[in-house]
C-alpha cells in the first residue's frame, strides 16, 4: 500500500512509496546542496505525478502495430495543464513534464498583502479554452494553505472544473483549511508533516523551498 489516507482529511493522499520517502529524507537534510535539492524535487514530483494522474480519463485510438490494427488505450480530451505557483512551484514542472511532455504549462504569481496577509494574484497566464482541461496545480509547500486556496479560487473563477493539487509537504493546519474551501480538489503530497511554527513554516519541514531551489539564501 503506497498511498496513505487520513480519516480526517478525505481529499488528501500521502504517497508512501519507499523510493519517494527516501528521496524526501535527502531533500529535507540541511546538508543537501542546491543542485541536489532541485534534482530531488524533480524525482519526487515525478513519483507524485504518477499517482496524481492515475484517474485521468482514457479512450481508445486505432493504431497499426507491425502485426495488426487494434484499439489502443490513449488519454482522452485536451492536453492537461501544469500550473506552478511562483516561485517555488517552478521547481516541480520538470518532474511533471517527464511524465506528460505535451502538457501545457501555465503560471500563477501570488504575493501576500502586508496588511490583510491575504495572497494577492499578480500574474495569471493559462492556455486558451482551459475550462475542460485537467489542471495540476503544484507548489512544494502547503503551509497555511492560503496560496493553494487562492490559486484554486482563481482557476474556478475562470471556469476550470477539474483540478488536482500536488505538493511535497503539507501541514495539518493547511490541509484542514484547504479542504474546507475546496473539498472537491484532491491533494497529493509526499508527507503530512507535524505542524506549523509561529512563522508559518512547516515542521519538521525542509525550510524555505523557493530559497533552496533557487539558491537565494
Ligand atoms: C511559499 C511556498 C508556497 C507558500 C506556502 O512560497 O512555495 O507558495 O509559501 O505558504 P502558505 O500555504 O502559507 O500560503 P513563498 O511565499 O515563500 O514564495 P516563494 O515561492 O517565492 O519562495
Ligand atoms: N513556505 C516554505 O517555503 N516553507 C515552509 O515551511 C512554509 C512555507
Amino acid at each position: 500500500m503506497t498511498i496513505k489516507q487520513y480519516p480526517k482529511f478525505k481529499n488528501f493522499y500521502e504517497v508512501r512509496h519507499p523510493l519517494l520517502q527516501h528521496k524526501l529524507s535527502l531533500l529535507r537534510d540541511v546538508k543537501t546542496t542546491k543542485k541536489e535539492f532541485k534534482e530531488f524535487i524533480t524525482e519526487i514530483t515525478l513519483l507524485l505525478a504518477y499517482e496524481a494522474t492515475k484517474d485521468l480519463p482514457m479512450t481508445t485510438k486505432k493504431i497499426k502495430t507491425p502485426l495488426e490494427t487494434f484499439d489502443a488505450p490513449v488519454l482522452e480530451g485536451q492536453k492537461q495543464v501544469i500550473l506552478p505557483i511562483l516561485r517555488a512551484g517552478i521547481g516541480m514542472v520538470d518532474g511533471f513534464l517527464m511524465l506528460m511532455p505535451s502538457a501545457r504549462v501555465a503560471h500563477i504569481g501570488l504575493f501576500r498583502d502586508e496588511k490583510t496577509l491575504e495572497p494577492q494574484n499578480y500574474y495569471f497566464k493559462i492556455p486558451p479554452s482551459s475550462k475542460n482541461r485537467h489542471f495540476f496545480v503544484c507548489d512544494p509547500m502547503l503551509a497555511t494553505g492560503g496560496s493553494a486556496i487562492a490559486a484554486v479560487n482563481q482557476l474556478k473563477k475562470v471556469g476550470v472544473k477539474r483540478i488536482t493539487f500536488v505538493c511535497v509537504l503539507a501541514s495539518p493546519e493547511g490541509i484542514k483549511h484547504f479542504s474546507k474551501e475546496h473539498p472537491d480538489v484532491l491533494v497529493f503530497a509526499a508527507s503530512l508533516d507535524r505542524q506549523l511554527n509561529e512563522k508559518g513554516y512547516i515542521l519538521p519541514g525542509l525550510g524555505d523551498a523557493g530559497d533552496r531551489i533557487f539558491g537565494t539564501k
